[in-house]
């Protein structure tokens, strides 16, 4: 198991104070588990990865920590965000807040895989087109969203575009060409 930055972990756990440590837990960011690691296999991108780590852990930090998946991003941690989105079944969800252990009967589809359906490919293409990202964070969580959108509903008027992106914030701004560039993939 992975365990990073353990000094700051450390000093975590003591300005806590917290008197027990289970050697086996891991801290990302200041997320800690108590749970002893099991072994978990994912269904990520149509490919089975077994890995070993505690339950709870958020299935960001699987993703991007022991699978090696980075494109997926951590914004909040609190689902507010949507820097992490990743596909559950097809449906968009917040990676940075579903435990991992919950997902091993599931589907994941992440940002790596974008591009083996049709809908992603028109997105990517919409989205180089209209130039959308400005510094690109946010970007691989707003691609997720509009691609769980465009499958669902394939011709989303304004509205319904607003409503399926409400949860995905962009601190540079790019809401515009955001909409314009699913509008586009849509009519594609
Ligand atoms: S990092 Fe998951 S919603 Fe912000
Ligand atoms: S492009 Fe910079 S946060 Fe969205």
């Amino acid at each position: 198991m992975r365990v990073v930055d353990a000094e700051r972990d450390d000093f975590v756990f003591e300005a806590l104070g917290a008197t027990v440590r289970n050697p086996q837990a891991y801290s990302v960011l200041g997320h800690h588990s108590m749970q002893p690691a099991q072994k978990l296999t994912l269904r990520i991108n149509g490919a089975e990865h077994t890995i070993e780590v505690p339950p709870d852990m958020p299935l960001l930090w699987a993703l991007r920590d022991v699978v090696g998946l980075t494109g997926a991003k951590y914004g909040c941690g609190i689902a507010q965000c949507g820097a992490c989105t990743v596909h559950l079944d097809g449906r968009a969800i917040r990676s940075c807040v579903t435990p991992v252990g919950t997902v091993t009967d599931h589907q994941i589809t992440t940002i790596e895989a974008l591009s083996q359906s049709p809908v992603g490919q028109k997105l990517q293409r919409a989205w180089l087109e209209l130039q959308v990202p400005q510094c690109g964070y946010c970007q691989s969580g707003q691609l997720m969203s509009a691609a769980a959108l465009l499958a669902s509903n394939p011709s989303p008027d304004v509205g319904a575009i607003d409503v399926a992106m409400s949860g995905n914030i962009c601190r540079c701004c790019t809401y515009v060409r955001i909409r314009a560039a699913i509008q586009k993939a849509a009519q594609a």
